[in-house]
């Protein structure tokens, strides 16, 4: 059996891939244009794996696609292949537009020419799983109930206008031609191989270096936490058993301002690699807001956990510990990726 998997060069999914690979016997093909934030780095441990196939190129390419999926013949496509940064999406939507709404789109169709020549017992197992997010619900005030599967979509920058796009566009198919789809909307992740332009590796960073932790505006922005191994196995569950055409939310339930996650990820680098003088958090410098900055995520996940009995098998306080501590033992991986481009992005992004 095989599963397509697109995106696997980036933080998620090479966890997913490296995590797949160890618990089920299953070949993976992986598509990825090793964007920026694509690094195959990230999949050294499984690259003598013969489980696992890498297949270089861009989701919006239809005969690339077409011809993976006559060679490979998946049981299921897993789509991570997204531009994923919030900031980035403010300074440069366009590229935004193009793999997560554009991408998208043309993996749908090429799946569902796919899915319709099949024989029909192949047509009942096969599934699309999306990958999403909790952005795409928008902004909760402090007293708002979490997010449930059941709330309106209210994007509000244009990454997360992207992935609601693309959330559309898989229900349509699934709606309209029948196609077998799931849908994952996850909060935020953190862990191993994340790349360094997000909140946590970016202070985890920073602070090794000696140099400001940015706060956006007051720091008191709230968003709920996940440790990645554990996006992964909800995203296994949920391919496993979830019923098709649902959406299902995917959450740490482990909500923090901020200021908060960014003090605790201090004090654990004050206990593991203090600095000569003073605390990593004197670092910290306020800098000037996100426009458009979404205040607080919060997800149920109520139903992820009573349908497919899933939840997160790490709390923030013991992921985020094995994250620092990973971090610090592979300094070589984040060197590597402190390359041109990802300086000009620091040049842009915080002057
Ligand atoms: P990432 O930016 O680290 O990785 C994205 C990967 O997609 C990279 O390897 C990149 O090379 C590849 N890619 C980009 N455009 C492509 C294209 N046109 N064709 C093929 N490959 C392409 O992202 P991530 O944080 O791993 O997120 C993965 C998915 O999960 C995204 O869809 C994102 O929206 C979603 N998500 C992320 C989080 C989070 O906290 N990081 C939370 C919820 C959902
Ligand atoms: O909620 C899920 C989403 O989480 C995913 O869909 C996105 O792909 C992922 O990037 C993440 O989006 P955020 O915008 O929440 O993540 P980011 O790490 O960029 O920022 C987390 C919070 O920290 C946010 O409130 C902005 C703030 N921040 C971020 C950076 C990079 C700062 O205060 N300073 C910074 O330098």
């Amino acid at each position: 059996m095989t599963i397509l998997v697109t995106g696997g060069a980036g933080f998620i999914g090479a966890n997913f891939v490296r995590t797949s690979l160890d618990v089920s016997d299953e070949t993976i093909v992986n598509l990825d244009k090793l964007t920026y934030a694509g690094n195959l780095e990230s999949l050294q441990s499984v690259s003598q794996n013969d489980r696992h196939i890498f297949e270089k190129g861009d989701i919006t390419d239809v005969a690339l696609i077409d011809s993976l999926l006559r060679k490979y013949k998946p049981r299921a496509i897993v789509n991570f292949a997204a531009e994923s940064h919030v900031d980035r999406s403010i300074l440069g939507p366009e590229a935004f537009i193009e793999t997560n709404i554009v991408g998208t789109f043309r993996l749908l169709e090429a799946s569902r020419r796919y899915w319709t020549e099949m024989e029909a017992e192949k047509q009942a197992r096969f599934r699309y799983l999306q990958v999403s997010t909790d952005e795409v619900y928008g902004s909760l005030s402090p007293n708002d109930a979490a997010f449930s599967e059941t709330n309106k979509y209210e994007p509000n920058s244009p990454y997360s206008a992207s992935k609601a796009s693309s959330d559309h566009l898989v229900r349509s198919y699934q709606h309209t031609y029948g196609l077998p789809t799931l849908t994952t909307n996850c909060s935020n992740n953190y862990g191993p191989f994340q790349f360094p332009e997000k909140l946590i590796p970016l202070i985890i960073h920073n602070a090794l270096d000696e140099k400001p932790l940015p706060i956006y505006g007051d720091g008191r922005q709230i968003r709920d936490w996940l440790y990645v191994e554990d996006h992964c196995d909800a995203i296994r569950s949920v391919l496993a058993n979830g019923r098709v055409g649902e959406t299902y939310n995917v959450g740490g339930e482990s909500e923090m301002t901020n200021l908060d996650v960014v003090s605790i990820v201090c004090e654990i680098l004050d206990r593991l690699r203090p600095r000569d003088k003073g605390k990593y958090f004197d670092l910290v410098t306020y800098v000037t807001d996100r426009p458009g900055h979404d205040r607080r995520y919060a997800v149920d996940i109520s139903k992820i956990k009573s349908e497919l009995g899933w939840t997160p098998a790490e709390s923030f306080e013991t992921g985020i510990e094995k994250t620092v501590r990973w971090y610090l033992d592979h300094q070589t991986w984040i060197e590597h990726i402190k390359s041109g481009e990802y300086l000009s992005w620091v040049e842009k992004q915080y002057g």
